[in-house]
């Protein structure tokens, strides 16, 4: 049962779909964002009073992580920590010959650094949970050549190793990565500019599959929302 999570990128898209899902469920959640405003707004109209706190900032920013650290440190404990926020880089997406280097090291920062760097520091929290849970938000660019998706499916995919290798070194964990399959977001929108993906499922539809992945706490390893739903 979780009663404090992080969730980053939580201003819109899945990260605020599933800051919806954790409140309802009695959670206080910690959350951020790059604009303040943004983040307040769409989460301040959470049902649950105080259970939502906004700590807003760039997560590739140390001093940043710094004060999502010091918001579980006066939570006082952490049982899950949902590494959401993610870049997909320029839009259209680019063949792998037209990715500008430095698109692909912000890709890197944002997707595998700083996720890193964040659960490093909290870390010592997570341990004194006794089920406590780290899941990472994967794709199934990470395991599939699609044309474009080459930057953002690497880092991904690096993301998919980081928690692989975590669930083996930190055995009291879960660590899961997790593909929630495509959703109706701005950030699937700038993938697709121009086409209509409205045919896409909200957001909303696919945070069941992680909480029942997160309530029936199998073994660390990579699942697909798709496989999750059909058994839920
Ligand atoms: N949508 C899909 O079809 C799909 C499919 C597979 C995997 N995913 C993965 O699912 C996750 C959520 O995707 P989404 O579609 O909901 O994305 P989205 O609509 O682009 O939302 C991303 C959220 O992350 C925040 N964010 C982005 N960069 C940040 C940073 N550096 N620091 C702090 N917050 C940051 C954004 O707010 P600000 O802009 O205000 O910072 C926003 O709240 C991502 O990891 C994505 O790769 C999505």
């Amino acid at each position: 049962m979780t009663t404090t999570a992080l969730v980053t990128g939580a201003a819109r898209g899945f990260g605020l779909a599933l800051t919806a899902g954790l409140v309802a469920r009695g959670a206080t959640v910690i959350v951020d964002g790059r604009d303040a405003t943004t983040l307040t707004s769409a989460t301040t109209g959470l049902p649950g009073p105080g259970r939502v706190v906004a700590v807003p900032g760039d997560l590739t920013d140390a001093t940043h992580r710094g004060a999502l650290r010091a918001a579980v440190h006066r939570a006082g404990a952490l049982d899950l920590l949902v590494h959401n926020a993610g870049a997909l880089g320029p839009s259209p997406l680019p063949r792998l010959a037209d990715l500008p280097p430095h698109a692909f090291a912000n890709l890197w920062e944002t997707n595998v650094a700083a996720p890193l760097a964040l659960t490093r520091l909290l870390l010592p929290f997570l341990r004194t949970s006794p089920d406590a849970a780290v899941v990472t938000l994967s794709s199934d660019a990470a395991v599939e050549a699609y044309e474009g998706w080459g930057g953002y499916g690497a880092t991904k995919a690096a993301l998919d190793q980081l928690a692989a290798v975590l669930g083996v070194e930190e055995p009291g964990l879960r660590v899961y990565a997790f593909d929630p399959g495509d959703m109706r977001t701005d950030m699937h929108q700038r993938a697709f500019p121009g086409e209509d993906v409205s045919d896409r499922p909200h957001p909303s539809t696919v945070v069941p599959a992680l909480l029942a992945l997160l309530d029936s706490r199998p073994s660390s390893g990579r699942h697909r929302a798709a496989d999750l739903l059909e058994a839920v």
